[in-house]
């Protein structure tokens, strides 16, 4: 049986752990080829010797420096030729009472997950539209559709990426690109140990906040990414896809 992904050439950030590793693993089980990348070089050395693949390649990356996506689009067309998906997913998570919000807190936190996003898209939405086709997928988060406490500035970048999503989508319409972001609720990755410290809850009750009554897995996530890779979300572009358990019906 043919697999959804047969032949794509997919790219994803932040694919050393959580969200972005479960991501890989599902777009390589659907037939995708992946180049993954990460700030976190050992890890994602250590998760490319793991899945043991020639389809799966990780090359480092910082998404918030531009020359390192000038290196990790140029080696991946002089590898595979093209890129059909991209799963910018990289980003940080810092809950802040807002006057305590540094001016270096602030600019680190967008530059990775706000400029990084951009960059992602600048550098590989060309290609696509090149080609009359492809798909980009966002991470924005619960955060970036509804306030909560401590998250001026988390907030402030998810909800940026919520609309660079639409206006790209948009405008790269007519190319056939689509782009669409996905809004996670609390998923059980180290960001979920980091809320439970900062909100000095344990995670079985930041999991009753979601009224499916748990935290949400990095695989449910990879799930909807995945749908949105394929061309069984062909006439889905602009939508921002919530994955968490009913928090923001
Ligand atoms: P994670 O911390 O498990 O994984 C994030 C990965 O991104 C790590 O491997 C890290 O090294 C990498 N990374 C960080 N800065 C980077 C940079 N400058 N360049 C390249 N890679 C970098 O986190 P998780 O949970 O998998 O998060 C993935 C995305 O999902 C993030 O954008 C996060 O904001 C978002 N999200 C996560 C939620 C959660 O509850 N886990 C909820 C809503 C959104």
């Amino acid at each position: 049986m043919t697999e959804r992904l047969d032949g794509k050439i997919a790219l994803v950030t932040g694919g050393a752990a959580g969200i972005g590793l479960a991501t890989v693993k599902r777009f390589l089980a659907e037939g995708a080829t992946v180049v993954f990348t990460d700030i976190n070089v050992k890890a994602g050395e250590k998760a490319a010797a793991d899945l043991d693949t020639p389809k799966a390649i990780f090359m480092p990356q910082d998404v918030s420096q531009e020359a390192d996506w000038e290196k990790v689009v140029k080696a991946t067309l002089d590898k595979f030729g093209t890129i059909d998906i991209l799963f910018n997913n990289a980003g940080i998570f810092r809950l802040i009472n807002l006057p305590e919000i540094t001016e270096k807190q602030w600019d680190q936190l967008m530059n990775i997950n706000v400029k990084g996003v951009f960059f992602g898209m600048k550098h590989v939405i060309p290609i696509m539209a090149a080609k009359k086709s492809g798909s980009v997928i966002n991470t924005s988060s619960i955060a970036g559709l509804a306030g909560s406490p401590q998250a001026t500035l988390y907030g402030a970048s998810k909800g940026a990426v919520r609309l660079m999503t639409k206006d790209a989508a948009i405008e790269y319409a007519p190319a056939q690109v689509r782009v669409n972001s996905v809004h996670p609720g609390l998923i059980e990755t180290e960001m979920a140990d980091y809320a439970s410290d900062v909100y000095e809850a344990p995670k079985t009750d930041l999991g009753k906040m979601h009224p499916l009554g748990r935290l949400g897995k990095a695989s449910e996530v990879a799930a909807t990414v995945a749908f949105l890779a394929s061309d069984d979300a062909s006439f889905i572009t602009g939508a921002e896809i919530p994955v968490d358990g009913g928090v923001t019906a």
